[in-house]
Protein backbone atom coordinates (compact mmCIF):
# COMPACT_ATOMS: atom_id res chain seq x y z
CA UNK A 1 0.00 0.00 0.00
CA UNK A 2 1.22 3.58 -0.95
CA UNK A 3 0.58 5.93 1.71
CA UNK A 4 0.95 9.32 1.63
CA UNK A 5 0.18 12.71 3.62
CA UNK A 6 -1.30 16.14 2.99
CA UNK A 7 -0.70 18.15 6.06
CA UNK A 8 -1.05 22.19 5.34
CA UNK A 9 0.59 24.39 7.92
CA UNK A 10 -3.25 25.58 8.52
CA UNK A 11 -6.22 23.43 7.90
CA UNK A 12 -6.70 19.86 8.81
CA UNK A 13 -4.45 16.59 7.22
CA UNK A 14 -5.43 14.31 4.49
CA UNK A 15 -3.72 10.39 4.49
CA UNK A 16 -4.22 8.86 1.30
CA UNK A 17 -3.79 5.13 0.59
CA UNK A 18 -3.35 3.62 -3.01
CA UNK A 19 -3.63 0.01 -3.52
CA UNK A 20 -4.84 -2.17 -6.33
CA UNK A 21 -7.13 -4.06 -4.33
CA UNK A 22 -7.73 -1.77 -1.92
CA UNK A 23 -11.35 -2.38 -1.14
CA UNK A 24 -12.15 -5.64 -1.95
CA UNK A 25 -12.51 -6.78 1.97
CA UNK A 26 -15.49 -6.87 3.86
CA UNK A 27 -16.84 -3.35 4.79
CA UNK A 28 -13.76 -1.54 3.42
CA UNK A 29 -14.69 2.22 3.94
CA UNK A 30 -14.70 1.04 7.38
CA UNK A 31 -12.20 -1.51 7.70
CA UNK A 32 -9.25 -0.33 5.71
CA UNK A 33 -9.93 3.36 7.41
CA UNK A 34 -9.94 2.05 11.17
CA UNK A 35 -13.61 3.01 12.08
CA UNK A 36 -14.13 3.80 16.29
CA UNK A 37 -16.49 1.79 17.37
CA UNK A 38 -19.59 3.80 17.66
CA UNK A 39 -19.12 5.84 14.68
CA UNK A 40 -21.41 5.01 11.88
CA UNK A 41 -20.78 5.62 7.94
CA UNK A 42 -23.02 7.61 5.63
CA UNK A 43 -22.26 7.19 1.70
CA UNK A 44 -22.69 8.79 -0.76
CA UNK A 45 -22.07 6.65 -3.54
CA UNK A 46 -22.41 6.96 -8.12
CA UNK A 47 -25.37 4.49 -9.29
CA UNK A 48 -22.94 3.21 -11.82
CA UNK A 49 -20.21 2.46 -9.54
CA UNK A 50 -22.27 0.87 -7.14
CA UNK A 51 -23.50 -1.52 -10.02
CA UNK A 52 -19.98 -1.99 -11.52
CA UNK A 53 -18.03 -2.21 -7.81
CA UNK A 54 -20.64 -3.40 -5.50
CA UNK A 55 -17.32 -4.88 -3.04
CA UNK A 56 -16.94 -0.98 -2.83
CA UNK A 57 -20.41 -0.53 -0.69
CA UNK A 58 -20.48 -4.10 0.81
CA UNK A 59 -21.11 -3.90 4.42
CA UNK A 60 -22.47 -0.04 3.93
CA UNK A 61 -26.14 0.53 5.36
CA UNK A 62 -26.65 4.08 5.08
CA UNK A 63 -25.94 4.55 0.98
CA UNK A 64 -27.62 7.29 -0.77
CA UNK A 65 -27.58 6.45 -4.35
CA UNK A 66 -26.96 9.32 -7.00
CA UNK A 67 -26.51 9.57 -10.97
CA UNK A 68 -23.10 11.33 -11.07
CA UNK A 69 -22.27 14.08 -13.70
CA UNK A 70 -22.13 17.81 -13.69
CA UNK A 71 -26.07 18.11 -12.78
CA UNK A 72 -25.74 16.33 -9.56
CA UNK A 73 -23.80 19.61 -7.92
CA UNK A 74 -26.93 21.64 -7.73
CA UNK A 75 -28.94 22.51 -4.78
CA UNK A 76 -31.64 20.09 -4.92
CA UNK A 77 -28.31 17.36 -5.26
CA UNK A 78 -27.07 19.46 -1.85
CA UNK A 79 -30.45 19.04 -0.50
CA UNK A 80 -31.13 15.17 -0.59
CA UNK A 81 -27.56 14.44 0.72
CA UNK A 82 -28.23 16.68 3.32
CA UNK A 83 -31.80 15.46 4.01
CA UNK A 84 -30.33 11.92 3.87
CA UNK A 85 -28.21 12.71 6.81
CA UNK A 86 -30.36 14.68 9.13
CA UNK A 87 -32.83 11.55 8.17
CA UNK A 88 -30.56 9.09 9.42
CA UNK A 89 -30.02 10.88 12.36
CA UNK A 90 -26.22 11.32 11.13
CA UNK A 91 -24.03 12.62 14.64
CA UNK A 92 -21.24 14.90 14.65
CA UNK A 93 -18.55 11.99 15.23
CA UNK A 94 -20.22 10.11 12.49
CA UNK A 95 -18.53 9.88 8.70
CA UNK A 96 -19.46 10.62 5.31
CA UNK A 97 -17.83 8.27 2.21
CA UNK A 98 -18.42 9.91 -0.94
CA UNK A 99 -17.59 7.04 -3.61
CA UNK A 100 -17.66 7.52 -7.27
CA UNK A 101 -16.30 10.62 -9.51
CA UNK A 102 -14.97 14.22 -8.69
CA UNK A 103 -18.68 15.31 -9.02
CA UNK A 104 -20.28 12.81 -6.11
CA UNK A 105 -16.93 14.28 -4.33
CA UNK A 106 -17.31 17.65 -4.58
CA UNK A 107 -21.29 17.43 -3.22
CA UNK A 108 -20.53 14.90 -0.90
CA UNK A 109 -17.25 16.89 0.50
CA UNK A 110 -19.78 20.09 1.02
CA UNK A 111 -22.33 18.51 2.79
CA UNK A 112 -19.99 16.92 5.18
CA UNK A 113 -18.56 20.42 5.55
CA UNK A 114 -22.42 21.97 6.16
CA UNK A 115 -24.14 19.02 8.33
CA UNK A 116 -23.69 20.07 11.14
CA UNK A 117 -21.24 22.39 10.69
CA UNK A 118 -18.90 19.63 9.61
CA UNK A 119 -18.67 16.17 10.06
CA UNK A 120 -15.74 13.91 8.54
CA UNK A 121 -15.31 13.36 5.15
CA UNK A 122 -13.64 10.05 3.38
CA UNK A 123 -13.13 9.76 -0.23
CA UNK A 124 -13.34 7.11 -2.58
CA UNK A 125 -12.28 8.15 -6.54
CA UNK A 126 -13.43 5.50 -8.93
CA UNK A 127 -12.11 8.06 -11.87
CA UNK A 128 -8.99 9.34 -13.27
CA UNK A 129 -9.72 12.86 -12.59
CA UNK A 130 -11.09 12.29 -8.83
CA UNK A 131 -8.22 10.20 -8.21
CA UNK A 132 -4.81 12.63 -9.21
CA UNK A 133 -6.96 15.76 -8.69
CA UNK A 134 -10.47 16.80 -7.29
CA UNK A 135 -9.89 13.97 -3.91
CA UNK A 136 -7.14 15.85 -2.29
CA UNK A 137 -7.10 19.55 -2.17
CA UNK A 138 -10.09 20.19 0.31
CA UNK A 139 -12.22 22.38 -2.67
CA UNK A 140 -15.74 21.14 -2.32
CA UNK A 141 -18.39 23.00 -4.97
CA UNK A 142 -21.77 22.82 -6.30
CA UNK A 143 -22.85 24.90 -9.73
CA UNK A 144 -25.25 27.75 -10.19
CA UNK A 145 -26.63 28.76 -13.19
CA UNK A 146 -24.50 32.02 -13.44
CA UNK A 147 -21.51 29.53 -13.64
CA UNK A 148 -19.50 25.98 -12.25
CA UNK A 149 -18.25 26.04 -8.93
CA UNK A 150 -19.95 28.93 -7.36
CA UNK A 151 -21.02 27.54 -4.24
CA UNK A 152 -18.35 25.88 -2.14
CA UNK A 153 -16.06 25.28 0.51
CA UNK A 154 -12.49 24.11 1.67
CA UNK A 155 -13.39 20.68 3.60
CA UNK A 156 -10.23 18.11 3.43
CA UNK A 157 -11.23 14.80 3.40
CA UNK A 158 -9.17 13.10 6.03
CA UNK A 159 -9.11 9.79 4.36
CA UNK A 160 -8.74 8.86 0.44
CA UNK A 161 -8.73 5.60 -0.64
CA UNK A 162 -7.78 4.76 -3.73
CA UNK A 163 -8.21 0.93 -5.85
CA UNK A 164 -6.59 1.77 -9.20
CA UNK A 165 -8.07 -1.10 -10.56
CA UNK A 166 -11.57 0.84 -10.42
CA UNK A 167 -10.61 2.41 -13.97
CA UNK A 168 -10.89 -0.36 -15.84
CA UNK A 169 -14.82 0.26 -16.58
CA UNK A 170 -14.90 4.16 -16.87
CA UNK A 171 -15.77 4.98 -20.38
CA UNK A 172 -13.00 5.74 -22.68
CA UNK A 173 -14.08 9.80 -22.18
CA UNK A 174 -14.11 9.86 -19.03
CA UNK A 175 -10.26 7.77 -18.78
CA UNK A 176 -9.15 10.40 -21.43
CA UNK A 177 -10.30 13.11 -19.42
CA UNK A 178 -8.70 12.03 -16.28
CA UNK A 179 -5.10 11.62 -18.60
CA UNK A 180 -5.29 15.44 -19.57
CA UNK A 181 -4.85 16.01 -15.64
CA UNK A 182 -2.15 13.56 -15.56
CA UNK A 183 0.35 15.05 -18.37
CA UNK A 184 -0.82 18.35 -17.38
CA UNK A 185 0.92 17.52 -13.77
CA UNK A 186 3.83 15.86 -15.36
CA UNK A 187 4.80 18.55 -17.91
CA UNK A 188 4.09 21.63 -15.43
CA UNK A 189 4.87 20.19 -11.83
CA UNK A 190 6.82 16.64 -12.11
CA UNK A 191 9.56 15.79 -14.67
CA UNK A 192 9.64 12.35 -12.57
CA UNK A 193 6.20 11.79 -13.84
CA UNK A 194 6.51 12.70 -17.45
CA UNK A 195 9.29 10.41 -17.89
CA UNK A 196 7.48 7.66 -16.17
CA UNK A 197 4.72 8.73 -18.89
CA UNK A 198 7.03 8.45 -21.48
CA UNK A 199 8.71 5.27 -20.39
CA UNK A 200 5.25 3.57 -19.21
CA UNK A 201 3.06 4.73 -22.07
CA UNK A 202 1.85 1.12 -23.59
CA UNK A 203 1.29 0.26 -19.91
CA UNK A 204 -0.88 3.06 -18.69
CA UNK A 205 -2.76 3.33 -21.72
CA UNK A 206 -3.81 -0.19 -20.97
CA UNK A 207 -4.77 0.84 -17.70
CA UNK A 208 -2.60 -1.40 -15.63
CA UNK A 209 -3.12 -1.15 -12.26
CA UNK A 210 0.37 -1.11 -10.84
CA UNK A 211 1.36 1.76 -13.74
CA UNK A 212 -1.81 3.42 -12.43
CA UNK A 213 -1.49 3.67 -9.16
CA UNK A 214 2.27 4.92 -9.63
CA UNK A 215 1.03 7.90 -11.88
CA UNK A 216 -1.85 8.57 -9.69
CA UNK A 217 1.04 8.51 -6.75
CA UNK A 218 3.50 10.86 -8.35
CA UNK A 219 0.54 13.26 -9.48
CA UNK A 220 -0.68 13.19 -5.97
CA UNK A 221 2.69 13.58 -4.38
CA UNK A 222 3.28 16.73 -6.79
CA UNK A 223 -0.43 18.13 -5.85
CA UNK A 224 0.23 17.71 -2.02
CA UNK A 225 3.82 19.82 -2.17
CA UNK A 226 1.32 22.98 -3.80
CA UNK A 227 -1.67 22.27 -1.54
CA UNK A 228 0.59 21.62 1.43
CA UNK A 229 1.99 25.59 1.11
CA UNK A 230 -1.24 26.98 -0.14
CA UNK A 231 -4.13 25.22 1.54
CA UNK A 232 -6.51 28.23 0.09
CA UNK A 233 -5.31 28.76 -2.84
CA UNK A 234 -4.07 31.85 -3.07
CA UNK A 235 -0.84 31.53 -4.91
CA UNK A 236 1.07 28.60 -4.96
CA UNK A 237 -1.58 26.18 -6.12
CA UNK A 238 -2.70 28.10 -8.93
CA UNK A 239 0.26 26.20 -11.30
CA UNK A 240 -2.73 23.58 -11.43
CA UNK A 241 -3.97 25.80 -13.74
CA UNK A 242 -1.93 24.82 -16.72
CA UNK A 243 -3.71 24.31 -19.77
CA UNK A 244 -7.06 25.63 -18.18
CA UNK A 245 -7.01 28.78 -19.39
CA UNK A 246 -7.75 27.96 -22.96
CA UNK A 247 -9.14 24.54 -21.84
CA UNK A 248 -12.14 26.38 -19.73
CA UNK A 249 -12.82 28.74 -22.63
CA UNK A 250 -12.87 25.98 -25.28
CA UNK A 251 -15.43 23.85 -23.11
CA UNK A 252 -17.44 26.51 -22.69
CA UNK A 253 -17.23 27.90 -26.10
CA UNK A 254 -18.11 24.07 -27.08
CA UNK A 255 -21.54 24.18 -24.70
CA UNK A 256 -19.39 21.52 -23.02
CA UNK A 257 -19.74 19.03 -25.50
CA UNK A 258 -15.99 18.72 -25.20
CA UNK A 259 -15.10 16.71 -22.35
CA UNK A 260 -13.10 18.60 -20.12
CA UNK A 261 -9.64 16.97 -19.98
CA UNK A 262 -9.52 16.81 -23.42
CA UNK A 263 -10.21 20.81 -23.42
CA UNK A 264 -7.08 20.66 -21.13
CA UNK A 265 -4.83 18.87 -23.54
CA UNK A 266 -5.43 21.06 -26.32
CA UNK A 267 -4.97 24.01 -23.85
CA UNK A 268 -1.00 22.28 -22.74
CA UNK A 269 -0.44 21.99 -26.58
CA UNK A 270 -0.83 25.75 -26.94
CA UNK A 271 0.61 26.42 -23.17
CA UNK A 272 3.79 24.62 -24.82
CA UNK A 273 3.49 27.19 -27.94
CA UNK A 274 3.58 29.99 -25.38
CA UNK A 275 6.15 28.28 -23.07
CA UNK A 276 8.22 27.84 -25.87
CA UNK A 277 8.03 31.46 -27.35
CA UNK A 278 8.00 33.31 -23.65
CA UNK A 279 8.28 31.24 -21.45
CA UNK A 280 12.33 30.03 -21.30
CA UNK A 281 10.75 26.58 -22.55
CA UNK A 282 13.83 24.91 -24.70
CA UNK A 283 12.70 23.76 -28.09
CA UNK A 284 13.97 20.49 -27.51
CA UNK A 285 11.71 19.97 -24.38
CA UNK A 286 8.83 21.34 -26.38
CA UNK A 287 9.13 18.36 -28.51
CA UNK A 288 9.28 15.80 -26.08
CA UNK A 289 5.83 17.33 -24.74
CA UNK A 290 4.30 17.40 -27.74
CA UNK A 291 4.82 13.84 -28.67
CA UNK A 292 4.28 12.65 -25.33
CA UNK A 293 0.73 14.72 -26.18
CA UNK A 294 0.30 12.86 -29.54
CA UNK A 295 1.28 9.95 -27.75
CA UNK A 296 -1.73 9.78 -25.35
CA UNK A 297 -3.99 11.10 -28.23
CA UNK A 298 -4.21 14.32 -27.70
CA UNK A 299 -3.39 16.13 -30.98
CA UNK A 300 -2.93 19.87 -31.62
CA UNK A 301 -6.12 20.20 -33.19
CA UNK A 302 -7.54 23.35 -34.94
CA UNK A 303 -8.77 26.10 -32.79
CA UNK A 304 -11.83 28.46 -33.30
CA UNK A 305 -11.57 31.56 -34.22
CA UNK A 306 -9.99 33.87 -31.70
CA UNK A 307 -12.99 36.36 -31.92
CA UNK A 308 -14.89 33.33 -30.58
CA UNK A 309 -13.28 32.57 -28.20
CA UNK A 310 -12.21 35.88 -26.85
CA UNK A 311 -15.61 36.47 -24.83
CA UNK A 312 -15.31 32.94 -23.05
CA UNK A 313 -11.60 33.83 -21.73
CA UNK A 314 -12.74 37.16 -19.97
CA UNK A 315 -15.43 34.81 -18.06
CA UNK A 316 -12.37 32.61 -16.36
CA UNK A 317 -11.83 33.43 -12.69
CA UNK A 318 -7.79 34.34 -13.85
CA UNK A 319 -8.76 37.21 -15.48
CA UNK A 320 -7.55 40.27 -13.34
CA UNK A 321 -7.51 43.70 -14.38
CA UNK A 322 -8.07 42.86 -17.72
CA UNK A 323 -5.02 40.50 -18.19
CA UNK A 324 -5.28 36.77 -18.45
CA UNK A 325 -2.79 35.14 -15.72
CA UNK A 326 -1.53 32.16 -17.82
CA UNK A 327 0.05 29.23 -17.09
CA UNK A 328 3.27 28.09 -18.98
CA UNK A 329 5.86 25.50 -18.87
CA UNK A 330 9.57 26.67 -18.30
CA UNK A 331 11.28 22.92 -18.56
CA UNK A 332 9.54 19.81 -18.41
CA UNK A 333 7.93 19.63 -14.85
CA UNK A 334 8.16 23.17 -14.30
CA UNK A 335 6.09 26.14 -15.11
CA UNK A 336 5.35 29.79 -13.89
CA UNK A 337 2.54 32.39 -14.59
CA UNK A 338 2.73 35.55 -16.59
CA UNK A 339 0.17 38.06 -17.34
CA UNK A 340 -1.24 38.14 -20.67
CA UNK A 341 -3.82 40.77 -23.05
CA UNK A 342 -6.40 37.90 -23.95
CA UNK A 343 -5.34 39.08 -27.86
CA UNK A 344 -2.18 38.55 -26.98
CA UNK A 345 -3.20 34.73 -25.05
CA UNK A 346 -5.14 33.31 -28.15
CA UNK A 347 -3.56 32.44 -31.44
CA UNK A 348 -4.22 34.94 -34.39
CA UNK A 349 -6.87 33.42 -36.53
N1 LIG B 1 -12.58 19.73 -6.03
C1 LIG B 1 -11.58 19.80 -6.89
O1 LIG B 1 -10.45 20.15 -6.55
C2 LIG B 1 -11.84 19.40 -8.30
C3 LIG B 1 -10.77 19.25 -9.20
C4 LIG B 1 -11.04 18.85 -10.49
C5 LIG B 1 -12.35 18.61 -10.88
N2 LIG B 1 -13.37 18.76 -10.00
C6 LIG B 1 -14.76 18.49 -10.38
O2 LIG B 1 -14.85 17.12 -10.71
C7 LIG B 1 -15.95 16.94 -11.59
C8 LIG B 1 -15.55 15.99 -12.67
O3 LIG B 1 -15.19 14.76 -12.09
P1 LIG B 1 -15.19 13.40 -12.91
O4 LIG B 1 -14.52 13.63 -14.20
O5 LIG B 1 -14.68 12.37 -12.00
O6 LIG B 1 -16.72 13.23 -13.30
P2 LIG B 1 -18.02 12.55 -12.70
O7 LIG B 1 -18.07 12.44 -11.26
O8 LIG B 1 -19.12 13.28 -13.37
O9 LIG B 1 -17.93 11.08 -13.30
C9 LIG B 1 -17.96 10.89 -14.69
C10 LIG B 1 -18.77 9.67 -15.08
O10 LIG B 1 -18.04 8.50 -14.76
C11 LIG B 1 -18.86 7.57 -14.10
N3 LIG B 1 -17.97 6.76 -13.27
C12 LIG B 1 -17.31 7.12 -12.15
N4 LIG B 1 -16.48 6.14 -11.76
C13 LIG B 1 -16.62 5.13 -12.66
C14 LIG B 1 -16.02 3.87 -12.80
N5 LIG B 1 -15.05 3.44 -11.98
N6 LIG B 1 -16.42 3.09 -13.83
C15 LIG B 1 -17.36 3.53 -14.71
N7 LIG B 1 -17.94 4.72 -14.63
C16 LIG B 1 -17.58 5.51 -13.61
C17 LIG B 1 -19.89 8.40 -13.40
O11 LIG B 1 -21.08 7.68 -13.21
C18 LIG B 1 -20.10 9.55 -14.37
O12 LIG B 1 -21.06 9.19 -15.33
C19 LIG B 1 -16.33 18.31 -12.09
O13 LIG B 1 -17.56 18.70 -11.52
C20 LIG B 1 -15.21 19.20 -11.61
O14 LIG B 1 -15.65 20.52 -11.33
C21 LIG B 1 -13.13 19.14 -8.72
Amino acid sequence: VIELRCSPAEGRPTRVRIADGLLLGPNPIATVAGSDAGRRIHALVDRRVAALHPGLVAGLDGVLLVDGGEELKSFAGLEAVLRHLAGRGAERRDVLAAVGGGSVGDLGGLAAALHLRGIELRMVPTTLLAMVDSSVGGKTAINLPEGKNLVGAFWPASEVLIDPGTVATLPDAEWRSGLGEVLKVALGLDAALFEFCEREAASLLDRAPRTVARAVELALRAKIRLVEVDPFERGARRLLNLGHTLGHALEAWSGFSIPHGVAVARGLHHAVDLGERFGGLASTEATRARNLLRRFGFEATALPPRGALLGFLGRDKKVEGGLVHAVLPTAIGASATRPFRPEDFLPAG
